[in-house]
């Protein structure tokens, strides 16, 4: 039995990645925006043990999440499940941040350093993210005319790249990026072809599966193998420009070794 802890399970994947891993007996905490989608949370999956609250778009919330986690870890794993991605016009949060890029790609950074350190990480990202762009240019699209859909392929490059920085860095932890395939949730949409159970399955074999081949860092999975990521998505060059942008931008520096 392991003690998982799952951001934006209110909902999608994560509420469904909740509900298979409470079904095969582990502890789960589930998190979400506010303390009525937290209430809704835990009446959609009755066996998880608490809720978490917090808004991860702005630094505020991402720090009272990171509190309130610790106050209920520590925990063997996280799935950085929270996602936004039909944000139609360049919305920005109350640090200034471009909303996509703080709920994305800052809030599982600073989740990541401020945690107490679990040893499995799981990191949603997408296939979309091999459009990404990686001379993490103009991260806050100052330059930039807005584009929704480059702003999102970004931001799941800048999960895998955090992944990958962080199987780098710490060795004793197991940090993965996960293609869930585009699956039939709010954000999926309702034609979405691939299949919703299987979308769940690879974060939580991942987080608690004791199978030999979920022992495993530094990947990119889809359907529970590796599939083909940006070709710079191994360069350590950018995982490491990515750590300094985010530590400069979120005022919370990344922990070299382990905690
Ligand atoms: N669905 C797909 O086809 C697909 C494909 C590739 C990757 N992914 C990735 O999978 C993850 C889950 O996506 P999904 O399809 O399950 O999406 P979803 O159904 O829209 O669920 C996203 C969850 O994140 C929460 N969230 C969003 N903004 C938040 C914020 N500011 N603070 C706290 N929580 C917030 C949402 O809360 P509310 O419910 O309160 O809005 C919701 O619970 C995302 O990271 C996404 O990028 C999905």
């Amino acid at each position: 039995m392991a003690r998982i802890f799952i951001t934006g399970s209110a909902d999608g994947l994560g509420q469904l990645a909740a509900r298979q891993l409470v079904q095969q007996g582990h502890q789960v905490v589930v998190h979400a925006r506010n303390p009525q989608r937290a209430q809704e949370a835990l009446a959609a999956v009755p066996q998880a043990q608490a809720a978490v609250h917090g808004d991860l778009s702005t630094l505020a919330g991402m720090h009272q999440v990171a509190e309130q986690a610790n106050e209920s870890g520590p925990f063997e794993a996280v799935i950085f499940n929270a996602g936004v991605y039909q944000v139609s016009n360049l919305t920005r949060t109350a640090d200034g941040f471009p909303l996509l890029l703080a709920v994305n790609s800052l809030a599982p950074y600073v989740l990541t350093c401020l945690l107490t350190q679990p040893t499995r990480l799981v990191y949603l990202s997408s296939g979309m993210h091999r459009q990404g762009d990686a001379s993490l240019r103009d991260l806050t699209w100052q330059e930039r005319p807005w584009n929704t859909t480059q702003a999102y392929c970004d931001s799941k490059l800048h999960d895998l790249l955090l992944a990958r920085a962080v199987a780098r860095h710490w060795p004793e932890v197991l940090a993965n990026a996960v293609d869930p395939g585009w699956v039939p949730t709010k954000m999926g949409g309702a034609g979405a072809p691939d299949n919703l159970t299987k979308g769940a399955k690879t974060q939580v074999w991942l987080a608690a599966g004791t199978d030999p081949a979920a022992h495993t860092t530094g990947q990119y999975l889809y359907h529970q193998r590796p599939s083909a990521t940006h070709p710079q998505a191994a360069d350590v060059a950018v995982q490491e420009q990515l750590l300094a942008a985010f530590a400069r931008l979120t005022s919370v520096p990344f922990p070299a070794g382990a905690q």
